[in-house]
């Protein structure tokens, strides 16, 4: 049996049906911290369902998940602490510019401390790409 402790992931015996059409069946992995891990299938193999469950946006019929330590089903506030997910579009407001793109997420997480950071960063490139625009134009 896999020490669910070690890993980022770990999912057991995970299953989970539409309408009486069973789509997970048994579903069993684990993903090592530290690892990038990439699951791949056929179309409607299950992928999104899996993702869906392990980003707590959908309940599975049974087996676990646990992620970080956090189990999905019975702590899902703790997983949504720890992870970010993002959709197979860009998930950004292309109303905004980058720069209030970048703060709207900071606010959103509440990360202050991370827009004055993407601020300062943003304004030293401001600074260079001026000078390097008067230099040659
Ligand atoms: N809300 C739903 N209600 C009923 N059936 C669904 C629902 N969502 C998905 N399914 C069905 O469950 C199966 C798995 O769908 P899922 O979207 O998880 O597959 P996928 O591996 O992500 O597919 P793709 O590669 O096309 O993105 C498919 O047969 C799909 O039609
Ligand atoms: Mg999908």
């Amino acid at each position: 049996m896999v020490e669910t402790k070690e890993k980022l992931i770990a999912v057991r015996n995970l299953q989970k049906s539409y309408k009486g059409h069973k789509v997970l069946k048994n579903i069993n992995l684990s993903v090592e911290k530290g690892s990038v891990f990439a699951l791949l299938d056929s179309n409607g193999a299950g992928k999104t369902t899996t993702i869906k469950i392990l980003s707590t946006l959908l309940n599975a019929d049974s087996g676990s998940a646990v992620i970080n330590g956090f189990n999905v089903m019975k702590e899902p506030e703790q997983v949504r602490g720890v992870i970010s997910l993002t959709g197979q579009y860009a998930a950004v407001d292309e109303g905004l510019t980058g720069r209030e793109n970048i703060r709207m997420i900071g606010k959103l997480r509440h990360l202050p401390q991370a827009i004055k950071k993407s601020d300062e960063l943003l304004d030293a490139a401001d600074r260079r790409f001026l000078k390097l625009y008067e230099a040659c134009c």
